[in-house]
């Protein structure tokens, strides 16, 4: 099943959204957080309140040793929510992965900026790995080639690992991504609702409306 993410920690922003797409969960990041201006205690609640139940939450760890991330991921991972633990794919995260995965817990590995990188973090058993994909193209690199690769690399690997791409600023990116069959993906809002709009859109619509009324005054369509 396609997992379709929010990459915000706004919960106005996730119920207008999910009014009309079908939201899996949410992404954040210390970053997130930080300009909402609201932390998991607040926004978990918020959210899930919104989602219901089956909501996933992908939230980042902020310590900064090896030994400092598994336990806040331990802790992380028992809160009363679908948690998956951020991990940054540093040399100090991966060693967390693998000591987390013995624990059992979920697990993406985040900014990744390269395939190698990447299946470094598959191979220590992540279970989503979020490349980067508009800070790898500003950086000169090609995120649909690195994207590409890792896919390439869990499936001749048989890795138990899904792609969740992430850092989107225009649909185009969302669509060459899209087309490489991710099994995931994280949108902020603005993205998320421009892969809905189309400018000519509602022109067509008007002009539905119009031959309507021209021919059929009134009525309903099932009444005509
Ligand atoms: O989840 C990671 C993502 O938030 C990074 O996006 O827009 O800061 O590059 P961005």
């Amino acid at each position: 099943m396609f997992e379709l993410y929010l990459d915000t920690a706004n919960a106005q922003e996730v119920a207008r959204l999910n009014a009309a797409m079908p939201v899996f969960g949410v992404t954040t990041n210390p970053s997130i957080l930080a300009k909402e201006g609201k932390g998991l205690s607040t926004i978990l609640p918020e959210i899930k309140e919104v989602l219901g139940e089956q909501a996933r939450f992908h939230v980042q760890v902020v310590s900064t040793t090896t030994e400092a991330m598994v336990a806040e991921a331990v802790q992380l991972s028992q809160l009363p929510y679908d948690i998956v633990v951020k991990i940054p794919t540093t040399v100090i995260g991966l060693a967390a992965i693998k000591q987390l995965k013995a624990k059992k817990i979920s697990i993406l590995e985040t900014a990744i900026y390269s395939a190698q990188q990447g299946f470094m973090a598959a191979l220590c058993g992540a279970d989503y790995l979020a490349p980067y994909v508009n800070r790898i193209d500003v950086l000169g690199a090609n995120s649909v080639n690195i994207v590409s690769d890792l896919q390439l690399l869990i499936n001749q690997h048989n890795l138990n690992c899904k792609l969740l791409p992430a850092s989107f600023k225009n649909t185009r990116q969302v669509m060459d991504i899209l087309r490489l069959g991710v099994n995931s993906i994280t949108l902020p809002s603005d993205i998320a609702e421009q892969m809905m709009i189309h400018p000519s859109v509602q022109p067509a619509v008007d002009v539905f409306s119009q031959d309507w009324q021209d021919a059929f005054e009134g009525k309903l369509a099932y009444q005509s």
